[in-house]
């Protein structure tokens, strides 16, 4: 039994004592004892946090490229756990090699509190980029406000996270794996349910989920899944695009031939190499993606197939409850990178050659269902970011879900979200002022790390319902709560129940024609293309 204290210390404290979890003392520090380790958290008014959990040794050294390993503590000692880890390598400053870490988010602890749901977040970035020192994803405030344990992972990105030799690769899947059987053992610890662990993750952070549930390395381990704004037109990397293409192409820039070369890299010579995978793989072969071009790998090791073949054939490993959805806008940002200001129609059909290759581009085109009105403003780029939410993500998620449901008999239900919060990042963006829902607009309401004087009421009424449904659906199974619009699994093409947040309502069809005539059919999927 140890002695617990819990606050606001310095008005009142009631000190309790219960077995098997953290214990706080009352100067504001917390300690948990875990399978790697004493870590001393800290605790304010926003609860508990412990930050900076090692749940693998460093990937460093020998263990560069290599599968990640359980960090052992050293004897005796107590790690502190009050601030963020650095990000994994990336260009930017506050990073290192040395990564693998966790953070556990929970509320303050109430007298006999039953063991609470928990949140495994994975963070997006095209697996290239991002991390948990992302204020925007700073678990406190979620915790607090749904009474549940947040947690936020750190995996290797890019070459680190993704480089394949031919032997071993998949090394960010197997640290997101390692780190939920970390959560898995250890969340009693902190008074966390071990049975009700759901992964929720945004864009590339909902594809490491598709990896997840692409492998028996994960079974009963989480019991539901949400995945927001996931590029699922987008498959995983076949083994010889991964090899053939990508690490040739890293060899032809490191000089190097084989793994034991690599190691002794300096980060930049990494770092630069992978550069060069960024910014000539795709236009030099179509296998590689835009978008995440280091994707999870089908090394018939970790990951037998595509998820999208597994969902097709109904025999994914990995068959839990998911929310999946996208957002209004989600193709606005992607475009205003590559097209920084409007352009005349004329540039439409060169755009989308671009990035569609010129034989979907010329199907597409042949449709008539896509062309920019040359006599509205911007249409060039509203037109080409329309096709681009429809191509990589809505229509590509629909067709997921629908097959998720009618070939597995799981539940999926599907959404929209209408209204969110502009992403720092984007704030600049022509194309993401006021009335557009970009790409990551879904982050700040469901964290709730908005900046509260600058968002609307109606701004503020979107975030409470995204947490309220998505907690609901992570304790329960059923996101459904008091007086929000009725929302039921989908059921079929005609019936895709698909919730429209913000809004307020649920709609039987999105882009019907669009997304089963057209895209999938007529204009074909990047992993119907590249990744069976
Ligand atoms: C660990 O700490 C205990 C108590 O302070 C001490 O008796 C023991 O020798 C220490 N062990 C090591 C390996 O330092
Ligand atoms: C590597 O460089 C060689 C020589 O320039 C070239 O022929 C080859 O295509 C390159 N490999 C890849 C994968 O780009
Ligand atoms: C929050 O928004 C208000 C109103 O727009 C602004 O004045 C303030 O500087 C913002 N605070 C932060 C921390 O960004």
């Amino acid at each position: 039994m140890h002695s617990v204290c819990f606050s606001p210390c310095a008005v009142l404290v009631v000190c309790v004592s219960y077995v098997s979890a953290y214990s706080c003392d009352c100067s504001g520090s917390c300690l948990a004892s875990t399978t790697t380790g004493n870590y001393l958290g800290v605790r304010d008014s926003d609860g508990v946090h412990f930050l900076s959990i090692r749940y693998a040794k460093p990937p460093v050294e020998s263990l560069r490229f290599a599968d990640p390993v359980p960090f052992v503590p050293s004897q005796n000692v107590t790690y502190d756990a009050s601030s963020l880890p650095p990000f994994c390598i990336q260009y930017t400053t506050y990073q290192s090699e040395d990564c693998l870490f966790l953070n556990v988010f929970r509320p303050e602890y109430s007298e006999n509190e039953r063991p609470l749901p928990v949140m495994f977040w994975i963070h997006g970035g095209s697996l290239l980029v991002g991390g948990t020192p992302d204020p925007t994803i700073y678990g406190a405030n979620l915790a607090k406000a749904k009474n549940m344990i947040v947690v936020t992972v750190q995996y290797r990105l890019g070459l680190l996270g993704l480089f394949d030799d031919g032997y071993n690769t998949n090394f960010a899947v197997k640290d997101v794996i390692l780190a939920l059987k970390w959560v898995k053992k250890n969340i009693g610890k902190f008074n966390g349910d071990p049975s009700l662990i759901t992964i929720a993750g945004q864009s590339s952070g909902g594809t490491m989920i598709r990896a997840l549930m692409s492998t028996i390395q994960t079974v009963g381990i989480f019991t539901r899944a949400i995945l927001m704004s996931d590029p699922m037109g987008y498959g995983f990397n076949k083994r010889s695009t991964s090899v053939n293409l990508i690490t040739g192409m890293i060899y032809n820039a490191t000089g190097c031939s084989d793994i034991s070369c690599m190691r002794g890299l300096s980060l930049t010579d990494i770092l630069n190499a992978q550069g060069a995978v960024v910014s000539n793989g795709p236009g030099t072969y179509p296998e590689i993606n835009y978008a995440q071009p280091f994707s999870p790998v089908i090394d018939k090791t970790l990951i037998m197939n595509d998820f999208s073949t597994y969902v097709e054939r109904g025999n994914l490993p990995i068959q839990v409850p998911m929310v999946v959805g996208t957002v209004a806008d989600e193709g606005n940002s992607q475009v205003e990178d590559v097209v920084s200001s409007p352009v005349s129609v004329a540039y439409y059909p060169i755009i989308l050659t671009e990035f569609l290759g010129a034989k979907r581009a010329a199907l597409l085109l042949a449709t008539q269902q896509f062309l920019p009105d040359p006599l509205k403003d911007d249409s060039t780029r509203l037109e080409l970011a329309f096709v681009g939410k429809l191509f990589y993500w809505t229509c590509a998620v629909q067709r997921m879900a629908l097959s998720y449901f009618s070939n597995m008999r799981k539940m999926v239900y599907i959404y929209e979200t209408e209204a969110g919060i502009t992403y720092p990042a984007n704030a600049d963006l022509s194309l993401c002022q006021a009335k557009y829902v970009c790409h990551e607009s879904d982050i700040e309401p469901l964290f709730g790390t908005y900046n509260a004087s600058a968002v609307t009421r109606a701004q503020i009424a979107v975030s409470q319902e995204i947490q309220e449904r998505w907690y609901q659906f992570i304790k329960t199974g059923n996101p459904n709560s008091g007086s929000y619009a009725y929302w039921k699994p989908l059921r079929s093409t005609l019936k895709l129940n698909l919730l429209k947040i913000g809004k307020s309502k649920v709609v039987s069809k999105l882009y019907p024609d669009k997304c089963s005539l057209i895209f999938g059919r007529v204009v074909k999927f990047d992993y119907q293309l590249y990744s069976q």
